[in-house]
């Protein structure tokens, strides 16, 4: 592990590239590894996470290459089969939770193991919905943590399922698994969070049909093998959320970022910062939607977790709520504790290592402002195995008055290059 130290920066100018989003480059590595046939993906993420997952699908029986920033992806003639060795999905819960869906309709006996930080995580809320279409799951204690053992088959069949916590995860470890199930599946969200496996499969032929109904969505998927295509892969919204949150905190910042992602589902951290009085807007470059973010004052406001499903960044939110005048609220917070450290309790350190007064009932907790990044103070990061609570940091850092950060390398998982892009905007 290395710790190192992350200077405050006077002034930030410049325009940012954040690696591909995370969530497409999974789906389109295992969209592609079902499909019968060549696609070639451009602008897959370079993350630990995502190499994570191009290896199990090797060992499923794919094969890859990469050509340039393109990666080609040939799926097997007939159809993925068990790997006879443990899959490992290293640091990342979207690879575990969607590869037990996808070898749940693979015959045989896989096993999915993890670090010590996803090996902690819960996957009782894949195995429950697996288990009623015909799979077989286990796992450590009652929440089923890694390593998971599953037995699939070629049988499954479809379900119609609510998922209880709002999930992209376990939405799309379900349509996964009733890819080759007999009969639809049909999935409820109660909020609707990212689409990118919907869309992506649709794309890739499968019938499938969404619809929002309320707060929610309703997908309903018929089974089918998806076909081969080029995907291109937009810029990671969640990163590019430590920019906004970087260029509207620092004193002297005018920072942008490419491209990215800029589905609904995605971006409720934009309307966030601009509530919270940050000169953030969404801005059209020759390729597509990036953002601008300038030096602001900010005041605080209140988030519920509704408005940024996933709520991965909070993190970052929790280091611009410190700069802002006034108390922060962060409503109904309770899924940070299960991401790849406890981010409730994560994020709340973080803002009382920088002089935030901070406090927590049930699942929400607030944090007083100190009015500016000025006023933070140098700070201690420990080690999180968390590549979010890394990136936090050194925002915070490079925005007040310099921290230390150990396990600084944690950002590989996501973004090997983030604190050279930070680096790039002094
Ligand atoms: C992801 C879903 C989210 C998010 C994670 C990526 C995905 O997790 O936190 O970073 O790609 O499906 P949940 O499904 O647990 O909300």
């Amino acid at each position: 592990m290395s710790s190192e130290t992350v200077p405050a920066a006077a002034r930030l100018r410049g325009v940012v590239r954040v690696p591909g989003d995370k969530s497409a480059s999974h789906r389109a590595l295992l969209v592609s590894a079902l499909a019968a046939g060549t696609s070639r993906i451009d602008g897959l993420s370079p993350g630990d996470d995502v190499r994570g997952t191009g290896v199990i699908i090797e060992q499923l029986g794919a094969s890859m290459v990469v050509e340039g920033t393109e990666t080609v992806v040939t799926g097997s003639p007939d159809g993925l089969h068990a790997a006879g060795a443990p899959l490992d999905c290293g640091n990342s819960g979207t690879t575990m939770r969607l590869v037990a869906g996808l070898v749940s309709g693979i015959d045989g006996e896989h096993v999915l193991v993890g670090d010590p930080s996803l090996s902690r995580r819960p996957m009782d809320r894949v195995a429950v919905p697996l288990r009623a279409m015909g799979a077989t799951l286990r796992g450590e204690g009652e929440r089923l943590c890694a390593p998971l053992h599953v037995v699939g088959s070629s049988a499954l069949r479809g379900i119609d399922y609510d998922v209880p916590v709002p999930s992209a995860q376990v939405k799309s470890a379900i349509l996964f698994a009733g890819l080759s199930a007999t009969g639809p599946t049909i999935v409820h969200e109660r909020v609707r969070t990212r689409r990118a496996t919907e869309d992506m499969l649709a794309l890739a032929g499968v019938p499938l049909d969404v619809v929002d109904v309320g707060t929610g969505r309703r997908v309903t998927l018929h089974p089918a093998r998806p076909q081969a295509r080029a995907w291109r892969v937009p810029g990671d919204p969640s990163q590019a959320a430590f920019f906004a949150v970087l260029g509207a905190l620092h004193p002297d910042a005018d920072v942008g970022v490419e491209p990215i992602d800029v589905a609904p589902e995605r971006i409720g951290f934009v309307s966030v910062l601009a509530r919270m009085g940050a000169d953030v807007s969404l801005v059209a470059y020759a390729h597509g939607t990036g953002l601008v973010s300038r030096s602001a004052s900010l005041r605080a406001t209140t988030i519920h977790a509704e408005e940024i499903p996933s709520v991965d960044e909070v993190p970052a939110l929790t280091v611009a709520a410190a700069a802002a005048a006034g108390v922060t609220s962060f409503i109904a917070m309770g899924e940070l504790r299960v991401k790849e450290s406890d981010r409730f309790a994560g994020s709340m350190a973080l803002a009382k290592a920088l002089g935030c007064r901070v406090w927590a009932s049930d699942d929400d907790f607030f944090v007083e402002g100190l009015a500016s990044a000025a006023n933070f103070q140098p700070f201690h990061q420990p080690a999180t195995l968390d590549h979010r609570m890394v990136m936090a940091a050194g925002v915070a850092g490079v925005a007040g008055h310099g921290c230390v950060i150990d396990g600084i390398e944690t950002v590989s998982s996501s973004y090997p290059s983030f604190f050279s892009d930070l680096n790039g905007l002094r």
